[in-house]
């Protein structure tokens, strides 16, 4: 509601969880014109209203990013909104958090920081073109709160908490670098909470009554935050219930 025109939106990792909500609620919204849904298997076919446009893209092939860059220039698309929900926990085979350090697994980490940081940086790496010069734009990244360095308490989880934390890095340097050549974007990093998707399905049971929030209910609160960001929020770590997450 924020922006002057219709928006067109990008978001990666838009086949389920968060990214697939998000896509869902800017797609019903009449501010929205258009919304690029980026996954590694998208729909064959824009939806039946044409709104929702699949774009495949896997962040970890730098090629792969470029085209579905070019995809979206070649259809003279700029985008007030782009969103990152592409993000890796476990994959159900090597890699899973670890407890300990005995626990590490250099393969596991590498693809985290693939999946968490360089997924990110590529994505701005290659879309940035299609950010409009002026007007107001939102560079948004999906993080987690444990990936603040300031607020870590209880260790583990080596290569989520790395790989995220080098994600608020490179979040916080797109924020010095994008305003020079797009004035109006903001660029911000968002913990969604703990939202009941297939990432946090193994670690639900010690979350606190009422606090594992339904993807609808997540992504409702961050486009809450994305809609009300303005310069003060340039390179800000942002909490689902708006408080500001040290690095
Ligand atoms: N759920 C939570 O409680 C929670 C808490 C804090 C932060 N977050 C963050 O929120 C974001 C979304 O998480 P989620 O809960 O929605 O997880 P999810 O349900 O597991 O979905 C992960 C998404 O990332 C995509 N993805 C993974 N690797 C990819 C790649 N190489 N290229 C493109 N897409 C890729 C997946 O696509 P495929 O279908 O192709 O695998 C899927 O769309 C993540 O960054 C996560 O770290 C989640």
């Amino acid at each position: 509601m924020s922006f002057d025109a219709p928006v067109e939106a990008l978001v990666v990792g838009a086949s389920r969880g968060i990214g697939a909500e998000f896509v869902r609620q800017l797609a019903s919204s009449p501010d929205v014109k258009r919304v690029w849904a980026a996954s590694r298997r998208p729909d064959p076919a824009p939806s039946p209203d044409g709104r929702v446009h699949p774009l495949e893209l896997d962040v970890c092939d730098a090629q792969s990013v470029e085209r579905a860059a070019a995809g979206v220039g070649a259809a003279g698309a700029t985008l007030q909104l782009v969103i990152n929900c592409a993000g890796v926990l476990h994959d159900g085979e090597r890699m899973r958090p670890e407890r300990r350090l005995a626990d590490v697994d250099p393969d596991a980490m590498l693809q985290a920081y693939r999946v968490n940081a360089l997924g990110p940086l590529l994505v701005a790496r290659h879309f940035a073109a299609h950010l409009p010069r002026r007007e107001r734009a939102i560079f948004a990244s999906l993080s987690a709160r444990v990936g603040s360095i300031g607020d870590n308490r209880h260790g583990g989880w080596y290569a989520y908490r790395a790989s995220k934390a080098a994600q608020n890095m490179i979040t916080r340097n797109l924020a010095i670098e994008l305003p020079r050549r797009h004035r109006g974007v903001v660029c911000i990093a968002l913990h969604p909470g703990t939202v009941d998707t297939n990432l946090s399905a193994p670690f639900q049971r010690n979350v606190p009554e009422g606090q594992l929030f339904t993807c609808e209910r997540a992504v409702r609160q961050m486009l809450g935050h994305i809609d009300a960001a303005g310069r003060d929020d340039q390179g800000r770590f942002i909490a689902w219930d708006g408080q500001t997450i040290p690095w």
